[in-house]
């Protein structure tokens, strides 16, 4: 008995899932992200009719053309990691004007995404616009 326990644990000590960085945080990493580069533009109030990252609600919709914003595990058919992903200048390319999230930013996004994109409720999940542009 004792030395199946010793196997499981010299096992579970080897499993590399056992020294993989913690899990990408909502809150502390991905809410101050779309915080400083997104929610000026990406709020009801700026972009009427264009997706708003306010909270989960309203960012786990679909676009026109049927493709998500988010989807959960899949950051390659997320449109957010699309658009951080794609070169200046393209029509895809985010944000549209301003400082880009860095490299690092964008890497966070797409692990946040792959690990299944946990974006809480309530007062955590909920993220208010730094400002609102004038026109
Ligand atoms: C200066 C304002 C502005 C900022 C900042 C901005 N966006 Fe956008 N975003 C827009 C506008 C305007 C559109 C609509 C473009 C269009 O319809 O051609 C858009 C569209 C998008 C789309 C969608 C494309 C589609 O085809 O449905 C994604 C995804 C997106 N933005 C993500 C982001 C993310 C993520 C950030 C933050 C890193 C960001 N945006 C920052 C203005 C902005």
């Amino acid at each position: 008995m004792r030395s199946r326990f010793v196997l499981f644990a010299t096992v579970a000590f080897l499993n590399p899932a056992f020294c993989e960085e913690a899990p990408v945080s909502f809150v502390k990493d991905i809410k101050p992200i779309l915080q400083e580069r997104c929610v000026h533009c990406h709020n009801r109030k700026t972009l009427k009719d264009k997706v708003s990252f306010e909270t989960a609600k309203l960012a786990f919709v679909k676009n026109e053309a049927g493709q998500s914003y988010l989807v959960p595990a899949k950051p390659d058919e997320s449109l957010m990691v699309i658009a951080l992903e794609s070169p200046d200048m393209h029509e895809m390319a985010m944000p549209m004007v301003g400082p880009k999230p860095t490299k690092e930013d964008v890497a966070f996004i797409r692990r946040w995404i792959a690990e299944g994109a946990d974006w809480p409720k309530g007062k955590e999940g909920r993220i208010k616009p730094t400002f609102y542009p004038k026109e």
